[in-house]
């Protein structure tokens, strides 16, 4: 019936049957988990008394996120499922590490434990959207929020549902998995408002199937209010590409000229959405510091997403490189010669965590296609 597994230093009893279709388990997400493990490490370690604080994992299928945070970084923690073969393996899976002092587990709906009492640490791992949550997570959490998303499909705007789920309009562009995150931020953003409580992004990411964030809260109207004023909008030309962000404030104040200064043609617009940094540097060197420190299975690849975070440029969209270059008729040159160009022109450029393809600069797509030309 049973399998067990070793994810970083726990040992974890899953369902043999579901080891693919993913229903309590999900071995894609040991990275993600990886990550976590890592992320809260750094989080708590500024923090008094660190090992009182309390974190749920509400949404815990066999409970390997809360097991892991309880064994491997010592937090009290709360692993909770409503299903009751799910909560039966999470009291199995905590007696297996012995971590019965820090860990309890719970059979409830995750809603009603989230309204009920505030948390220090709140992830939310679902399966498709955290909307129905998202609120209740919102009212509970103290310190630090977690939040998965996996479906990108309307997130990002390749299916509708963005505006229904998520109060906010996602155009699919080449640069979507971003979109679909900063749409996603701009949600809990206003969330979190509402109970006068701020984002702080800590870490941001995405891969081809969720998007995850690392969020700290802070407590304080102004600061909502403040958080509030870091959501914008994205204007986009599907004709040539043009691409820029502007803030809700200035939306507010003038209105947007919908041709695009470069072409001429109609630009669309996306959002509200997040379009502030979505990571904070020093957390994420320290994050790459601890990876390094850690026995973990996903290392590597952990190590290597970090890395891209640390020296993204935070610019709220990207260029992809392959359909710049199809767009021109031109064999691509290698990324690493074209942001070396950019560079060497005074233009800023970078990487991306979000796509292996896409690159970051403050040109615009005029002056990037000349200087692709060039190449
Ligand atoms: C994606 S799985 C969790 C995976 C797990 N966090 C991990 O890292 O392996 C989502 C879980 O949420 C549970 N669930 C769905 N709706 C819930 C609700 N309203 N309250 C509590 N649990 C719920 C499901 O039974 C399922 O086990
Ligand atoms: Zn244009």
């Amino acid at each position: 019936m049973f399998t067990e597994l070793t994810e970083g230093t726990t040992r974890i009893l899953v369902p043999a049957q579901h080891l693919t279709k993913s229903m309590f388990y999900n071995p894609a997400m040991e990275l993600c988990r990886d990550i976590d493990v890592a992320s809260i490490a750094v989080f708590v370690s500024s923090l008094p008394a660190f090992s009182h604080k309390k974190y749920i994992d509400a949404l815990a299928g066999t409970g390997v996120r809360g097991i892991r945070v309880a064994n491997e970084v010592g937090l009290q923690v709360t692993i909770n499922d409503r299903s009751t073969p799910a909560y039966e393996l999470i009291k199995r899976n905590i007696m297996l590490n012995a971590i019965e002092e820090r860990a309890s587990a719970c059979n409830e709906n995750a809603n009603v434990l989230l309204y009920r009492k505030h948390y220090d640490l709140v992830d939310i791992d679902p399966f498709g959207s955290p909307i129905p949550f998202l609120d209740a997570a919102s009212q509970s959490v103290k310190e630090m929020l977690l939040i998965t998303a996996t479906d990108t499909a309307p997130l990002c705007g390749a299916h509708t549902g963005g505006l229904r789920n998520y109060g906010a309009r996602p155009l699919n562009t080449e640069y979507h998995a971003e979109m679909g995150t900063r749409v996603l931020l701009g949600a809990a953003t206003r969330e979190l408002a509402q109970y006068d409580k701020a984002i702080q992004p800590l870490l941001s990411y995405a891969s081809a199937h969720f998007i995850r964030l690392i969020l700290k809260v802070e407590k304080g109207a102004k600061k909502a209010d403040a958080s509030m004023q870091r959501q914008g909008f994205i204007a986009h030309c599907f004709s040539c590409g043009h691409r820029f962000a502007f803030s809700c404030e200035d939306m507010l104040d003038m209105c947007v000229n919908n041709t695009c200064e470069l072409c001429g043609k109609k630009i669309r617009i996306a959002g509200p959405l997040y379009i502030h940094p979505i990571k904070d540097t020093k957390f994420c060197e320290s994050v790459h510091t601890e990876l390094g420190k850690r026995e973990l299975g996903k290392k590597r690849e952990a190590m290597k997403i970090i890395h891209t975070c640390i020296h993204e440029l935070d610019i709220p969209f990207f260029y992809e490189h392959h359909a710049l270059c199809k767009a021109l008729k031109i064999q691509p040159p290698s990324i690493t010669s074209l942001i070396d160009a950019l560079r060497s022109h005074g233009f800023s450029a970078s990487r991306t965590q979000f796509s292996d393809t896409g690159l970051k600069t403050n040109a615009r797509v005029n002056e990037l296609k000349a200087l692709v030309k060039e190449l």
